[in-house]
């Protein structure tokens, strides 16, 4: 900018004698700003090296990775937060989120409780692959699905289903640790009673704290269960709740719990900005959601052209666009893969996506043909840029 402009500018006088005094004095704004910047690092890292220092065995599908920070302090985090794995297998470069199960007044490590899901790349790896002392590459801590005070209020009513459990029990675990003023009301919906993970913690929990409210819901009961059964209605949480007024609902896991659920709470007259759900990945089998071109099958495979360099790699309908990436090698990058971090924005340049109802897109992404690819399944050839 020009100095006669800079001149004119309100303050310009203050700037510059304090430039002179600091230059007179030797203060040095310079070291000042690396000492932020790297505090700011330490806070809010890219990257951590964690060390698998133990493998817990929660249920048949499910185990828990305790990790250590290996060579920097683990950055803190707010109950219900994620990071994001990067891994290699079979030559795929990818990344998963995994919520922290472990509470935030832990500071020493991070547990993330993984389950089994069929064909799935990242957790049979992990339950299979992984041992004490190995090294895995995460994100920072991150995501929006957390308590707070000022907006929450007092009172949690809680709805998880199968792994949805892990951002909730982080929170359950803050609470009592920390003691803090906060009622929680946990439904937890289970196949059966030895998929619910940390059920034994969740009972002796609820016995020991007035403030957690434990019902396990399953629904295949065995001979010997009293509990409640089928799955999480508006009648249970009416009956065990009373008056919803003032509380706020907390959701976390698979989509179908969410298609149950949410008119069950909707006849309870719960607002939308009441509910606070975790994005739980991408939806599984998109071709049945409505809206999906009934011409297209999820086997069918698309062209997908990179418009820098015009090299080409085949996509299926039936994944997102990102897996394609991924497989192909050429990954963006990723760490929600739910739609909400944008990371992973890619400029569609020709062709369509679908992409299901509901993802979140600003605006001006929109406007300019960008989309998420963790979210976006390739309905014709394609050429893209990002
Ligand atoms: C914010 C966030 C937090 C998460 N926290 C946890 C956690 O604490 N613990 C945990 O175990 N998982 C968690 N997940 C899910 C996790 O990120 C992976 O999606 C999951 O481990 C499956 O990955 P995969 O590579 O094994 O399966 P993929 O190879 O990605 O998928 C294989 C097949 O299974 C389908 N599929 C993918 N995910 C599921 C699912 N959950 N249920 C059924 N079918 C599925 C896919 O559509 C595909 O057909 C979280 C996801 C998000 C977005
Ligand atoms: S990885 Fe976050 S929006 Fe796609």
């Amino acid at each position: 900018m020009r100095k006669e402009i800079l001149e004119n500018l309100n303050g310009y006088e203050t700037v510059t004698g304090e430039i002179a005094a600091a230059q007179k004095y030797g203060t040095d704004y310079t070291a000042e700003k690396g000492v932020v910047a790297d505090y700011v690092r330490r806070l809010h890292p890219d990257r951590l090296t964690l060390r698998v220092s133990r493998i817990i065995d929660e249920t048949p599908s499910t185990k828990t990775l305790r990790l250590t920070a290996s060579n920097t302090p683990l950055p803190p985090f707010l109950a219900g937060q994620y990071v994001a794995l990067y891994l290699e297998i079979d030559g795929i470069r990818t990344a998963r989120p995994y919520s922290i199960s472990s509470a935030p007044n832990q500071t020493g490590y991070y547990d993330l409780t993984v389950r089994r899901v069929d064909n799935g790349l990242v957790s049979n790896h992990l339950l299979d692959a992984v041992a004490v002392g190995d090294l895995l590459e995460s994100s920072g801590p991150a995501g929006q699905f957390y308590h707070n005070p000022i907006i929450h209020g007092r009172t949690m009513i809680c709805i998880a289903g199968g792994s949805g459990i892990t951002p909730i029990m982080s929170m359950i675990r803050e609470i009592v640790d920390r003691g803090l003023d906060r009622h929680v009301v946990l439904f937890y919906g289970n196949r059966s009673l030895k998929d619910a993970i940390f059920h034994e913690e969740l009972l002796d929990i609820a016995q020991g704290c007035d403030r957690i409210d434990y019902v396990p819901v399953v629904e295949q009961p065995g001979d010997d269960y009293s509990g409640q059964c089928g799955y999480i209605t508006a009648t249970a949480i009416q009956q065990r709740v009373g008056d919803i007024a003032d509380k706020t609902f907390f959701a976390c896991g698979p989509q179908a719990m969410y298609d149950f659920c949410f008119p069950e709470l909707e006849k309870l007259g719960v607002p939308r900005r009441r509910i606070r759900r975790e994005m739980y990945g991408a939806p599984t089998q998109i071709w049945q959601h409505p809206g999906w071109p009934g011409s297209v099958g999820p086997q069918d495979r698309f062209t997908v052209t990179v418009a820098e360099d015009g090299t080409t790699f085949e996509a299926e309908a039936g994944q997102p666009l990102l897996v394609a990436m991924e497989k192909a090698g050429r990954p963006a990058p990723s760490l929600c893969r739910c739609g909400e971090c944008s990371l992973c924005r890619v400029k569609i340049v020709s062709g369509h996506v679908f992409q299901p109802p509901g993802v979140m897109v600003r605006a001006s992404d929109r406007q300019f043909g960008y989309v998420h690819a963790c979210m976006s399944y390739p309905i014709e050839d394609l050429t893209i840029l990002w």
